[in-house]
Order: C-alpha cells, then sequence, then structure tokens
C-alpha cells in the first residue's frame, strides 16, 4: 500500500541516523529526480542587481540595519550586457534577485528591464524581490516575466514573525497565491536550521512546498552572518550537517517533478562539494552567480558565500566541469515548469513502484 505524506511520515524519514538508512534516501531522491526531471541540469544565471532592502530580517546580511554595507543598484544596461551573455554558457533563464525595496518608480523601472530582456534576449526571465501587492505581479507578468522566487523561510508562523519584523507568514503565502493565481511559474522554499526549528517545523517546510505543488523549491543552510542578531547562534544542525541534504533528499521525494536547485549555501557549508552532492541527492537546476565581479562583495547574505572573488565567465565554466564530473548534461531550451505534467497534485499520495517509502523501522 503506497503512504500518504503526513507528518508522521515525513518526520520518521528526517530520523533516519545511520549512513545506510541515509544513503538509501539520498539514492532513492536522485533516482526519482531522474526519472521524472531527467540527467539534464538546467543553468539559470543569478544577478544579484540590487542590495538596497527595506526589511531587517533576522538572518540576512544585507538587512537594512547593517550599516557595513555598501549599497548599490546595478544599471539596466549593464544588466542586459550580463544577460546577454548567459546564452554563450548555456545558461538559458536568467534570474533577478535584490533586497526588498518597494517602490512605484523601481516597480515600474523592473517592468521595463523585464520587458527589454525579453525582447533583447532569448532567455526566461525570473525575479526575487520580495512580496508586493497583486497588481504589481500582475503588472511583472504582463512585462514578460516567467517565473517568481519566494521562500517562505519556515512553515513555523511565530517563528516566521519573530525572524521577520516587516512581514506574517500569511502575507507571504498569500503572495505566494497571487503569483500562481496569476499564472506566473512559482518557487518557494525554507532555510535548514534556523534557530528555533524544530523536526516537526522541518517536516512542515517539507509539507507545505508539497501543499503549494510548487514549480520550484529553493532550500538551504541558515549560516550564521556576523553581523546579525543572530550572527552568534549556530545553525541548528551544526552537529549533523547532512540534514541538510537529507531535507533535500526528503523534498525530492515528496515534490518528484519540482524543479530543485542545488543552492549556492550547500558549498558555503561544504566547501566545493555541497553543490555537487546536492545534485547527486536531487537537485536538477544550478544557478551560476553572473553579479559583476566588483559587486559581489557586497551581497553577502552570509559569509564564506563561494565565488565572491570569481567573474561570471568563470562561475559559468565551472558549472559545466562539475556537471561533466557528475556525468551530468546542461539542460537545453527554458526548463519551464514540469509540474502537474506526471499527474502529480498536492492531493496525490505516495506512487506506488516508484516512491515506495523505506519500511518503518520496528
Ligand atoms: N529580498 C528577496 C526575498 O526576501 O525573497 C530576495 C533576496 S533574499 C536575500 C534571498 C534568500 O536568501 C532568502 O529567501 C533567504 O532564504 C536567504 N538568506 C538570507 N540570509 C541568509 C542566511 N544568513 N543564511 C542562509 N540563507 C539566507
Ligand atoms: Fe532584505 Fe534580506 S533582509 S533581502
Amino acid at each position: 500500500m503506497p503512504q500518504p505524506w503526513n507528518q508522521n511520515e515525513v518526520r520518521r524519514l528526517l530520523r533516519a541516523k545511520t549512513g545506510e538508512e541515509r544513503q538509501a534516501l539520498f539514492d532513492r531522491a536522485d533516482a526519482v529526480r531522474r526519472k521524472f526531471m531527467g540527467d539534464a541540469v538546467y543553468l539559470r544565471g543569478i544577478i544579484e542587481f540590487s542590495n538596497h532592502c527595506a526589511n531587517d530580517c533576522l538572518y540576512c546580511g544585507i538587512r537594512a540595519s547593517n550599516g557595513r554595507v555598501a549599497r548599490y543598484r546595478l544599471d539596466d544596461e549593464d544588466i542586459l550586457t550580463v544577460a546577454r551573455r548567459m546564452t554563450g554558457f548555456g545558461q538559458t533563464t536568467v534570474v533577478l534577485q535584490s533586497g526588498e525595496a518597494p517602490s512605484p518608480a523601481g516597480d515600474v523601472a523592473l517592468g521595463k528591464l523585464i520587458a527589454r530582456i525579453k525582447a533583447e534576449t532569448p532567455l526566461a526571465v525570473t525575479l526575487s524581490v520580495g512580496n508586493r501587492s497583486r497588481d504589481v505581479y500582475a503588472f511583472w507578468r504582463d512585462c514578460g516575466l516567467d517565473r517568481y522566487l519566494l521562500r517562505f523561510e519556515t512553515a513555523d508562523a511565530t517563528l516566521f514573525a519573530r525572524l521577520h519584523p516587516d512581514c506574517t507568514l500569511t502575507a507571504r503565502l498569500r503572495c505566494l497565491d497571487d503569483l500562481r493565481e496569476l499564472g506566473i511559474q512559482t518557487g518557494s522554499g525554507f532555510m535548514v536550521g534556523l534557530p528555533g526549528e524544530r523536526l516537526e517545523t522541518l517536516a512542515d517546510n517539507i509539507l507545505l512546498c508539497r501543499e503549494f505543488n510548487l514549480d520550484m523549491i529553493g532550500l538551504g543552510p541558515f549560516l550564521p552572518h556576523p553581523d546579525t542578531p543572530l550572527g552568534g547562534t549556530a545553525n541548528g544542525y551544526a552537529a549533523d550537517p547532512e540534514m541538510h541534504f537529507l531535507a533535500l533528499a526528503i523534498t525530492r521525494l515528496a515534490n518528484p517533478d519540482a524543479h530543485i536547485p542545488a543552492t549556492t549555501a550547500f558549498d558555503a557549508l561544504f566547501p566545493n562539494l555541497g553543490r555537487n552532492l546536492a545534485l547527486a541527492r536531487g537537485a536538477n537546476v544550478f544557478m551560476p552567480n553572473a553579479t559583476p565581479a566588483e559587486r559581489r562583495k557586497d551581497y553577502r547574505l552570509y559569509p564564506d558565500k563561494p565565488c565572491v572573488d570569481e567573474s561570471g565567465e568563470r562561475c559559468a565554466r565551472c558549472v559545466v566541469g562539475r556537471l561533466a564530473v557528475l556525468g551530468r548534461s546542461v539542460g537545453t531550451g527554458p526548463g519551464h515548469s514540469r509540474r502537474g505534467r506526471n499527474g502529480f497534485g498536492p492531493e496525490t499520495s505516495l506512487h506506488p513502484g516508484v516512491l515506495v517509502l523505506p519500511p518503518a523501522r520496528p
């Protein structure tokens, strides 16, 4: 009998302790990724185009109160120059990310930039700039926006409120509903090991991704930044960092046809290896950093962020080398959502034969 995805089941998987149990889950996640998403890895070049932020998220290195950050906003021409180079590196999507700094003029300017990228390059466009009204999201969609990334960060509303003085979980989830209803491919996700997070929270995070039936899911370790209020608080899984991969693998099992990136933060935790391991344990997307080299040090969300001293070209070449080592190919085409193509919906229980869970321990 296939088992439904529920709290108990996900918690049981998260409690896998031995190397053997964990490896079995990693292998299963890899097999599910191969079956539903194939061996191709889609490359989405990320441009961190501005670090201005009005918010004060307690964990974030570019929070408004961090006076040690040199603030910048790239010119549209510079962004377009970087975007135009992406196709030559096999990157078929540009991800524009920034702090959350809403303003009517800025939001209109962003819409114009999206329209120019769509008119002047073959790239799909993903935006990741935080909470906005439904009207602003609709305007960006009408400008040509394909996708949006907005993590819910944690499914625990109380913890969310503690970490985000400027936002509630309800407001964040409303944004995700708006994006989906507007037909924008929607990505969300969470951090792993936030202070105050329990195993139940982690299970809820995974289940919330499934409930939203997300097109893309981004997750990665919480990494304490010294210039933030959480700078002195260790990641909750500091003593067992493999838990981050377990969370990733189980997220893949629960969401067989979502695009899941091997996020940069995995490399910060496991230098030079983290993203490779993520690709072998459920991930199928890679986001090379395309931010101009001279700005990278100013977009330090957490310490030891990799590639800070590299150029966009070096990152683009490095990823191709990584994929070759893993025996994976570079995805062609835009790598749009595959959600629903395999008949999966939020209500689906585990698919017999494909996703049968390891037997419960006595
Ligand atoms: N402002 C946009 C937003 O909030 O969605 C996009 C930028 S925000 C900096 C991108 C992501 O960085 C957040 O969703 C968060 O999960 C991650 N992040 C920020 N600080 C982090 C930290 N100290 N450790 C790990 N991830 C962090
Ligand atoms: Fe604004 Fe992190 S607090 S992007």
